[in-house]
């Protein structure tokens, strides 16, 4: 191995920058390899001319551990073997990223991802006989094989630290807070930051919840406690009591609702006559400064993706398990929902504090 490629790919979330800074490290420092950061993740390598950054000591400044977002940029624009071209139809430009790798003269690809795009990566890579290792990240915590990845520590900490400043204002004013975070399929960020920010609801979409259930529970607090405000989470891709997801927009006049949490906002006030309010979190999640727990687990995943790399153990993705990293076939990383909570102590725990999770046993 003399030279390797380090790529992010699909949505961002803090702690990317501190993967490629350990990848680019540990190559340089005790391999002495030379590293290439492509731009964009798989676009670097389909364009001509071919887009990347050469990653020398000289180009970390200090500043990488700490900073949010990817410095490489990234893409979920599709797939390279379906990509959508400017006419609608869809190309097959596989063979372009396989070419762009061998005129870069790259021996391996270290590939930062969550489940789906480190699955079409490593296609790729098959497709051209490329060694590659993955490095999971994802807001949302739902790769799996993994206990977790990279971006999810700093995500549940945004959400709690939206609880801790929403808690005072519901206070003062006797209301009803609702907070819809990210999580379209999965409830990790739900689920802990809520326990951790003390909810008193927290909807996933893992678990199917009634809105008598939600009122029953708000009720409880407000009348049967006397406390004067509620917490509520809600994972944005919660369905609704019918099994349909809100939809978007004030379409001629008639009223639809904009997402979950403005139509748990509506109904909560209908069910119980609390004044209520909505915060919609979005992309604040995604970025900042990563937490101490997702630069160490960032660091950790370079050193050991080089390791691989070095070994030529490729077709890997490092994850995290028992306290440590591990490396697991990429082919166990299937796509599809993760277990929300194997061992069940967040529910448990969720349950026991009296927090309204739904009304289905798990
Ligand atoms: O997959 C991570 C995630 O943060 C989801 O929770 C969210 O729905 C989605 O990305 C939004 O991504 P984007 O706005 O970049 O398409």
């Amino acid at each position: 191995i003399k030279r390797i490629g380090v790529l992010t790919s699909g949505g961002d979330c803090a702690g990317l920058n501190a993967v490629i800074r350990a990848v680019a490290y540990r190559a340089i420092r005790t391999y002495g390899w030379e590293v290439f950061g492509i731009v964009d993740g798989t676009m670097g390598l389909m364009n001509r001319p071919l887009q990347y950054r050469t990653l020398d000591l000289h180009f970390f400044t200090g500043n990488h551990l700490r900073e949010g977002g990817t410095m490489l940029g990234t893409t979920n624009k599709g797939d390279p073997f379906n990509f959508p071209m400017p006419d609608g139809s869809k190309k097959d430009r596989s063979q372009d990223f396989v070419e762009g790798v061998k005129l870069l003269g790259l021996d391996a690809l270290v590939v930062i991802g969550g489940d789906g795009s480190m699955n079409i990566v490593s296609r790729l890579c098959a497709a051209g006989n490329i060694g590659m290792v993955g490095v999971p990240k994802t807001i949302d915590n739902d790769v799996h094989c993994t206990d977790t990845s990279v971006g999810f520590s700093t995500a549940a900490n945004v959400v709690t630290e939206a609880l801790d400043r929403l808690q005072p204002t519901a206070a003062s004013h006797h209301r009803v807070m609702i907070l819809e975070v990210m999580g379209r399929d999965a409830g990790h960020i739900a689920l802990n930051a809520g326990i951790s920010g003390g909810a008193d609801v927290v909807l996933v979409p893992e678990v199917p919840y009634s809105l008598e259930g939600v009122a029953d529970k708000i009720k409880e607090v407000l009348h049967g406690e006397g406390r004067s405000h509620a917490l509520v989470v809600v994972a944005e891709g919660c369905k609704t009591a019918d099994g349909e997801t809100p939809t978007i927009s004030y379409a001629g006049g008639q009223k639809r609702y904009g997402g979950i949490g403005h139509y748990l906002t509506e109904h909560i006030a209908d069910l119980t006559g609390a004044e209520t309010r909505v915060t919609i979190l979005g992309h604040v999640q995604r970025g900042g400064t990563p937490s101490m727990h997702d630069r160490l687990l960032a660091s950790a995943f370079g050193v050991h993706a080089v390791d691989l790399v070095a070994q030529r153990k490729f077709g890997k993705m490092v994850a995290w398990r028992d306290r440590g990293v591990v490396e697991v076939p990429l082919d166990a990383v299937t796509i599809g929902p993760r277990s929300l909570d194997p061992n069940g102590t967040l529910m448990h725990t969720a349950r026991g504090l009296g927090i309204y999770c739904g009304d289905f046993e798990r």
